[in-house]
């Protein structure tokens, strides 16, 4: 699956494939994901300037990721709201100017936020905020950095896209629509840029991320960016406008809420799926991490990260009429019925 350039590493210094002596970008370095391709990066003799819109768990993975980091490695963090465009562009400007550096070689556009998941029932603002930082961040990143990779002579743009990039649900009474948008945007963006690279820029390549379920906060930190506090901390009005009764109905239903649940009922709830979406995941944020550098390296352009996300691949393309029939789409996962 390369490309027309080479793997990472290859056209720069250390051996073939990869990381040291180069100079990476990664957005949403504060937690998840971010941080720990920052910490990894770092250990492998890999300069990297990350942001956050929380400067402070930006500056506490830089920390991090200086402790184990290589000693050709300089580590720099800095505040960014990817989806304002002068912020990045003021990011990029000051991460050249610490680094001394006129280019850089590996961006991963990784800041995600989840939200937005009813068009018909949830504000259109926080339809429209998920919708800025996870299409218009990446897209903004893009933008501001394709010159520097351009400049590099061997660049690679990472855009972490998801599932949700190719499969627009996640399950029944489940719709997720403005991250879904978001992340066919930015696999559609990716792939398009495929041809347009290798026409007009053929130095720089770029790979798209699908993860499936990574554990990390990110249901907390997306709450975060709604402005409301951690579950635990949040008011009994704050609680009930986040699952209006109908979606309790349904949490009952699926025997997560008692009948007529409290607002102490559903704070605890939510704490609880918090806690099991970070702590109960098919792979952590760290192994995903490796995955997508190890995919990265081989100069792979699509990265699927984790067996639930090749299942569902597989799944959607294998039957694309009953992508949104869920018993039909995943029926071969039904337990075999017991033989008489
Ligand atoms: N965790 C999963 O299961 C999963 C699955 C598929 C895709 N993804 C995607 O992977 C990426 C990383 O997610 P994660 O799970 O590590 O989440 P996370 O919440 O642990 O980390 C995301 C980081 O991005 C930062 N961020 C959010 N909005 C920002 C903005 N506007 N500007 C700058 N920084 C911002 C957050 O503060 C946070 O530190 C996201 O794009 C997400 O959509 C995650």
């Amino acid at each position: 699956m390369e490309q027309s350039s080479s793997p990472a590493g290859s056209g720069g210094h250390g051996e073939p494939g990869s990381f040291a002596g180069k100079l990476a970008v990664v957005t949403g370095g504060g937690s998840g994901m971010g941080r720990e391709l920052v910490r990894q990066l770092a250990a492998q003799d890999c300069s990297v300037a990350t942001c956050d819109w929380h400067p402070d768990t930006v500056a506490e993975t830089a920390a991090l990721a200086r402790a184990d980091a290589l000693p050709g490695a300089l580590v720099t963090s800095h505040a960014c709201d990817v989806s304002d465009e002068a912020q990045v562009l003021r990011f990029r400007d000051e991460l050249l100017d610490q680094h001394g550096s006129d280019h850089v070689d590996l961006v991963f556009a990784n800041a995600g936020i989840g939200g937005g998941a009813s068009f018909v029932r949830d504000s259109r603002q926080e339809w429209e905020r998920t919708f800025a930082i996870d299409w218009w961040g990446v897209y903004y990143c893009a933008r501001a950095f394709l010159p520097l990779l351009i400049a590099s002579g061997d660049g690679v743009l990472v855009n972490t896209s998801s599932v949700n990039g190719f499969w627009a649900a996640l399950g029944p009474g489940m719709p997720n629509t403005a991250y879904s948008t978001a992340k066919f945007a930015v696999r559609g963006f990716t792939e398009a840029l495929i041809e347009d690279l290798r026409s007009h820029a053929p130095q720089v390549r770029v790979a798209v991320v699908l993860p499936g379920h990574v554990g990390t906060n990110i249901l907390a930190n997306s709450l975060r960016a709604r402005g409301l506090p951690d579950p635990e901390q949040m008011s009994d009005a704050q609680a009930e406008e986040l699952i209006p009764p109908d979606a309790r109905s349904a949490l009952t239903r699926a025997g997560l809420l008692p009948e007529g649940p409290s607002a102490d009922d559903l704070r605890r709830m939510l704490a609880r799926v918090n806690a099991d979406f970070r702590d109960k995941a098919p792979l952590s944020a760290a192994d995903a991490a490796t995955i997508i550098l190890d995919g990265v390296r081989s100069g792979a352009w699509r990265i699927l990260v984790g067996e639930d996300a090749k299942m569902i691949d597989g799944a959607v393309r294998a039957k694309p009429e009953s992508a949104y029939d869920y018993a039909e789409l995943f029926s071969e996962l039904a337990p075999a019925t017991p033989e008489p």
